[in-house]
């Protein structure tokens, strides 16, 4: 079920070095919302705090408040480990367990949750999510096969159907597509369109075509300078990012004026 994300006045920490300052912002349901900025402005720091991967590395904390559907995220007695199973994140390089087979990979997750899947509701669960992840009809013969054999973009798409087969409320995606080849990342494309029916997503991506092709709503980051935060500076639709933004440093930004 696709759920709202609110994030309230976040400041994001490695130990006493703030990294990302002051964001507010209102993701929807049933959206694509796309993190641009330029590299160090904080967007792969502030994703990870949706779902709280940011507190694993060693001094990573945060103040403000992150509400999904209306709960805090960092409320007392929410279990991270419950969080990251409602709130899936997938990553810059497609990271499938490269000897266990595609099967198990898509179900690798789903096993955590229910440690006594049965075979038929398992295979159930691996063709419902490699479908949902279009990679089924390329590996449906080959299920025993390691996962490590496929193609990068196999691989990454091999990663959304395990994000996918918990079925998880929200999707992180961390520039999904950076290691892939132009028409592994036009599949890719199509699925975020067709998997926000069911998701919100958010996906950081450098690539301006790729922001405003997949996505409804742009957040441009920013960093006035090494040490500094960085910052939202701008959240709209993202057709108004794109053509008609406010403030200079997202038109400078998009239009490759930067730096
Ligand atoms: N594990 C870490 N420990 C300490 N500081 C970190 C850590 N990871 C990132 N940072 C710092 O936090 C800031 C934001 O980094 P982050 O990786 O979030 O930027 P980014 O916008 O995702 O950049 P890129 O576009 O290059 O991926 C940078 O100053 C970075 O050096
Ligand atoms: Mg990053």
């Amino acid at each position: 079920m696709s759920k709202s994300i609110e994030v309230q006045d976040l400041n994001v920490y490695y130990s006493d070095f703030l990294a990302v300052e002051g964001v507010s912002i209102d993701i929807e349901p049933r959206s694509v919302t796309a993190f641009i900025g330029p590299s160090g402005c904080g967007k792969s720091t502030f994703l990870r705090t949706l779902n709280r991967m940011h507190e694993v590395i060693p001094g990573g904390h945060v103040k403000g408040r992150v509400l999904i559907d209306g709960d805090d995220l960092y409320g007392p007695g929410v279990d991270p480990v419950l969080v990251r199973r409602h709130v899936g994140m997938v990553f810059q390089r497609p990271n499938p367990f490269p000897t266990m087979s595609i099967r198990e990979n898509v179900l690798a997750g789903a096993r955590l949750n229910n440690k006594r899947l049965s075979k038929s509701d398992g295979d159930a669960l691996v063709e419902k999510s490699l479908q949902g992840a279009n990679l089924w009809n390329e590996v449906k013969d080959r299920l025993d096969k390691p996962g490590g054999g496929l193609s990068g973009g196999q691989q990454q798409r091999l990663c959304i159907a395990r994000a996918i087969a918990v079925s998880p409320d929200v999707l992180l995606m961390d520039e999904p597509c950076s290691a892939l080849d132009p028409i592994s990342t036009f599949a890719i494309e199509e699925l975020i369109s067709e998997l926000k029916n069911d998701y919100t997503i958010v996906i950081v991506t450098h690539n301006m075509q790729q922001a405003s092709r997949v996505s409804d709503k742009t957040a441009f980051f920013n960093i006035a300078g090494t040490g500094k935060p960085g910052k939202l500076i701008e959240y709209n639709d993202t057709s108004t990012i794109f053509t008609a933004p406010t403030v200079q440093a997202t038109e400078d930004y998009v239009s490759g004026r930067f730096g």
